[in-house]
This record gives structure tokens, C-alpha cells and sequence, in this order.
């Protein structure tokens, strides 16, 4: 059997694991790496539970720190384990520090990459996850795009060779969970429908202390009330510069998967900076409005289900107040997108 190593560390990397690892050990012997860069109970461990992830065959335990040295910290212990367990390939996800330390081990070591979520740009070098991304491709030896987009973006960088568009992950895990979606988790937070939903955890929004002062003053400012389950990195922010909520803002724990689904779901619409939630929003049919000013998903804009804001309440309340989105999106997947991976993966390998 092929030996699979799978890299994963940060909360939106298990939830697209889940699909994917269990189609991979379907037909192969998958070792499970956890970076640790995500280590809090509700950050990482209940997603393995919800989505039914095995146990990781090796925790590293980085912890948090400064980009160099977490990053570093990672890049050693992945060499350890790739030197002792000599995989035939390793699989990385998205574009968080993991992802870079597991895709620059490899390839320093010879052993092919496969990148998950392949060819996002938002063509901002001062995101972290910009460069994660852009370093990830340039090393990988298969290229998994989730849009046509994502294709398009890496031809442009003159990467061809191993690309592939197999749809988005994310709609297969968002598939495996629709039909036990925790619904009642507004209520037990006292909210009645309609509310909104907002997160925001980027570098760019959460360290820039004005930009973190706006976007609080921005959901206190909303008509409706709006529950907000905040990031660690935003609570620690909030903390150090002395800000609070306002208005009529619910802060709240982040959630788990069937949680967080849910309360989308219910939700009048979502104001964030994830990525994942941009597209989650939509599939589950919540308008979303994105706190950026960009988005690397410009699918979801069809039809007006996403629009990017920034963090301009003017925009926001003129998009609230504004015309329902119409029609659907299309071109994120079919849910079918592990299948193809893991076809792909072995193909590759014989
Ligand atoms: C990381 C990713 C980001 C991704 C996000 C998903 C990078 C560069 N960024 O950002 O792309 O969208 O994950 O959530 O990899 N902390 C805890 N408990 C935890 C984890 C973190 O308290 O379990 C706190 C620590 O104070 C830490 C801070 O959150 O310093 C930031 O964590 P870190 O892993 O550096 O980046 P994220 O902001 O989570």
C-alpha cells in the first residue's frame, strides 16, 4: 500500500482533511501529522470529533509564535517524521504556516506535494497566506484547484504541469454534516431570527489596531443583532488595545463545524474575513458580505450572494437594505472533490 503523510495543523485544514482522508484510506496507509498551531479544545480537537478524523498519528505541539519561528519549529519536526517514515507523498491543505512547513519539508527531501486548495490569490504580499500559497504551488507536484479561477491564476505563473480542477473540498465536508446542523444554537445564545453573523480574524483586520477599531465599531453599529464568535487572536487583540464590543453584538466562544453551520444557516446574512465562510455562507444559501477588499473566491459574488465591503458601513447597510441575491452559485464543486484527489494521488504514483 502507498504510504500517504498528511499534513495538517490550523482549524479550516481539518475540515478539509475529513473528506479527503477518508477516501484516502480507502486505498492507501495514511499517517496524520498535526502541526499543533491550532491546540486550544475548541479550536482543533472538536473538529476531529465532529467530522470523525482519526486521532493524529503525530502531534508536534508547536504552539503559537512568531511566523519564523512557528514556522521553523514545524519545518524541523516534519523532516524528522519524513526522514523516519519515508512517505511516498505528502498532501497539505490551503495556505497557513502548516501548510508552507509541510510542502518546503518535502520538497527539500524529494518527496512529491500534493496542495489542496491550489491557485487562490489575492496578489497581496502582505498576507501571510499570500505567500504560504504562492511558495506552496512553486514546490508542489500536484496542483489541486478548487475553481477554474484557481487554474486560470496559476497559468499565470507559468504552472501547467500536475494541475487539476477537482472542485472545492470544503462542499464535500459541508455535505457530510447538512443534515445535522446544530439550528438551535442562536436561541441558546438568547437570539431570535433575524441576527447576523460576523467573524474576523485576519493579520490585516485584527493586528492593525484602527482597522480592528473599525470593523467593532462597524458591527455595533449594525440594526440587527449580530453574533460574533471570536478568533483567540482577535480576543488577545481586543484585549491589548482595551476595545469591547457594542451595539448589539453577542460575543460568543468560537464554534464547532455543526455549530458554526447552523448559526449560518439561520443567519440574515454574514459579515467576515475567512474564506471558508465566504463560500459556506453562500452554499447554505446566507448572503455574505466580506470585510476585505478583496476575495480570492470570486465565484461566490454571482448573483450578489457575496460582496466585498471592506469594512465601509455605508456599504454594508446599502447592501443589507439592498435587493435579496438571485439564482445560485455555481463553479465551487459538486462534492465529488476527494474522490478525485485521491484518484489523482494514486494515478500519480503508479
Ligand atoms: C491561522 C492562519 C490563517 C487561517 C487561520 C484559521 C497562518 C499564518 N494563519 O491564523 O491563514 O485563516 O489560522 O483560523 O497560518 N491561539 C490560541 N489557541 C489556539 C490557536 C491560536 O489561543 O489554539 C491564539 C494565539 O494567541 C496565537 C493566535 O491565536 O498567537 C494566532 O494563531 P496562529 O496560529 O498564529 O494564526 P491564526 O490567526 O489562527
Amino acid at each position: 500500500m502507498r504510504e500517504i503523510l498528511t499534513v495538517v495543523g490550523a482549524r479550516p485544514q481539518f475540515v478539509k482533511a475529513a473528506p479527503v482522508s477518508r477516501a484516502l484510506r480507502a486505498v492507501a496507509h495514511e499517517t496524520l501529522l498535526h502541526t499543533g498551531q491550532h491546540y486550544d479544545d475548541e479550536m482543533s480537537a472538536v473538529f476531529f470529533d465532529e467530522l470523525g478524523i482519526p486521532e493524529p498519528d503525530v502531534n508536534l505541539a508547536v504552539g503559537s509564535g512568531r511566523h519564523g519561528a512557528q514556522t521553523g519549529r514545524m519545518l524541523a519536526g516534519i523532516e524528522e517524521v519524513l526522514v523516519e517514515r519515508r512517505p511516498d507523498l505528502v498532501v497539505v491543505y490551503g495556505d497557513t504556516n502548516s501548510t508552507l512547513a509541510g510542502a518546503l519539508a518535502a520538497a527539500k527531501m524529494e518527496i512529491p506535494v500534493a496542495h489542496v486548495e491550489a491557485g487562490l490569490r489575492s496578489y497581496r504580499r502582505d498576507m501571510p497566506e499570500e505567500i504560504n500559497r504562492v511558495l506552496t504551488d512553486h514546490v508542489s507536484a500536484l496542483l489541486f484547484c478548487p475553481t477554474e479561477h484557481a487554474r486560470e491564476c496559476l497559468a499565470r505563473e507559468g504552472i501547467v504541469d500536475g494541475v487539476e480542477v477537482v472542485g472545492d473540498v470544503m462542499v464535500d465536508a459541508l455535505d457530510e454534516v447538512r443534515a445535522r446542523l446544530d439550528r438551535g444554537i442562536a436561541a441558546r445564545f438568547g437570539i431570535e431570527e433575524p441576527y447576523l453573523v460576523a467573524t474576523l480574524h485576519r493579520a490585516e483586520n485584527v493586528d492593525d489596531p484602527d482597522r480592528l477599531r473599525r470593523a467593532v465599531q462597524l458591527l455595533g453599529s449594525l440594526p440587527l443583532p449580530v453574533v460574533v464568535p471570536v478568533h483567540p487572536r482577535t480576543r488577545a487583540a481586543m484585549e491589548r488595545h482595551g476595545f469591547e464590543w457594542s451595539g448589539k453584538v453577542t460575543a460568543v466562544e468560537p464554534l464547532s463545524y455543526v455549530e458554526m453551520l447552523g448559526l449560518v444557516a439561520g443567519a440574515e446574512a454574514v459579515l467576515t474575513d475567512s474564506g471558508g465562510l465566504q463560500k459556506e455562507a453562500v452554499l447554505l444559501g446566507t448572503r455574505c458580505l466580506t470585510l476585505r477588499t478583496e476575495t480570492e473566491w470570486p465565484e461566490t459574488l454571482e448573483g450578489g450572494w457575496n460582496t466585498v465591503v471592506d469594512l465601509d458601513g455605508d456599504r454594508v447597510r446599502e447592501v443589507l437594505d439592498g435587493p435579496p441575491p438571485r439564482g445560485s452559485v455555481k463553479g465551487l464543486g459538486d462534492g465529488e472533490a476527494a474522490g478525485r484527489i485521491v484518484e489523482s494521488i494514486l494515478d500519480h504514483l503508479t
